[in-house]
């Protein structure tokens, strides 16, 4: 076996004797779909905004129409992208071990694959709620608005259901990602920066709690220094080799 290849027999062995898995993913896991990961969302036709004005309460108090229109960009762009090899890797992954799939991305990629129960930490594209009570509505792609509408319950303007800059997280969410992450004994942490809190403190918390931590990643992160072992390299094809070594 080449040196290159110990870490990865190591992850998979690991994987192989964990009872109760927990994954984290990030927008490295979409990234091999055509997704932009978010520091790179903005090439192209936004890459004259700070996404950290589009993505939070005050830009879109500032400009609903074009915070509404960056999010429906990104969801049209989900929509013509398909689960790649990372994303059904977890899917058969889930299908033969105890998994918590706890997700940073708002695309459905995962679902789309055949993931199940999976933990939205940040929300979905395809999902809408009134900026004042939160009141949840469904749109359709293909009828979606080119401005926000107004709320069919309170009249308040609609807005993309994700998790903003300054937001806080959906606190029952939260809280089933913690109680998953505290009792995992294995933590395998994909295409994440874990810059963003407090996402990025799971895989901190499995650590402190015993658990092997295991991070695939084409380059270092914030995270590498506290894992058990960090796998250098694109998910799509580090998660199938995983995966298929079980
Ligand atoms: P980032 O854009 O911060 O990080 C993406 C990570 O994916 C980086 O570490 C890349 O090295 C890695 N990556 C790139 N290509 C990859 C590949 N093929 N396989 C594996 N990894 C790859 O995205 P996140 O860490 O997900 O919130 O950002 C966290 C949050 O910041 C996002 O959820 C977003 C933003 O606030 C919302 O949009 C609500």
């Amino acid at each position: 076996m080449r040196a290159a290849d110990e870490p990865l027999a190591a992850a998979a062995q690991a994987i192989q004797h964990a009872r109760r898995l927990v994954v984290l993913t990030g927008a490295g896991v979409s990234r091999e779909s055509g997704i932009p990961t978010f520091r790179d969302a903005l090439e192209g036709l936004w890459a004259q905004y700070d996404p950290q004005q589009l993505a939070s309460p005050a830009g879109f108090r500032r400009d609903p129409t074009l915070v509404w229109q960056w999010y429906a960009a990104r969801r049209r762009a989900v929509a013509a992208a398909q689960p790649n090899a990372a994303h059904i890797a977890l899917a058969r992954l889930g299908a033969v071990k105890a998994t918590t799939l706890i997700t940073q991305n708002v695309d459905g990629l995962h679902e789309a694959a055949g993931s199940t129960a999976v933990l939205h930490l940040h929300g979905a594209l395809d999902r809408y709620k009134c900026v004042d009570r939160g009141h949840g509505h469904d749109i359709a792609l293909e009828t979606l608005p080119d401005a926000p509408p107004p709320c069919s319950v309170c009249g308040a303007l609609l807005r993309p259901d994700v998790v903003w800059f300054g937001e806080m997280l959906p606190p029952e969410i939260l809280s089933r990602a913690i109680a998953a992450t505290e009792q995992a004994d294995l933590m395998l942490v994909v295409g994440t920066s874990g810059l963003v809190h407090p996402a990025a403190s799971l895989p901190l918390l499995a650590a402190q709690c015993g658990a092997v931590t295991i991070e695939v990643n084409p380059e270092a992160t914030a995270l590498t220094p506290h894992m058990t072992l960090s796998l250098r390299g694109a998910a799509g094809a580090l998660l199938p080799a995983l995966v298929d070594s079980l």
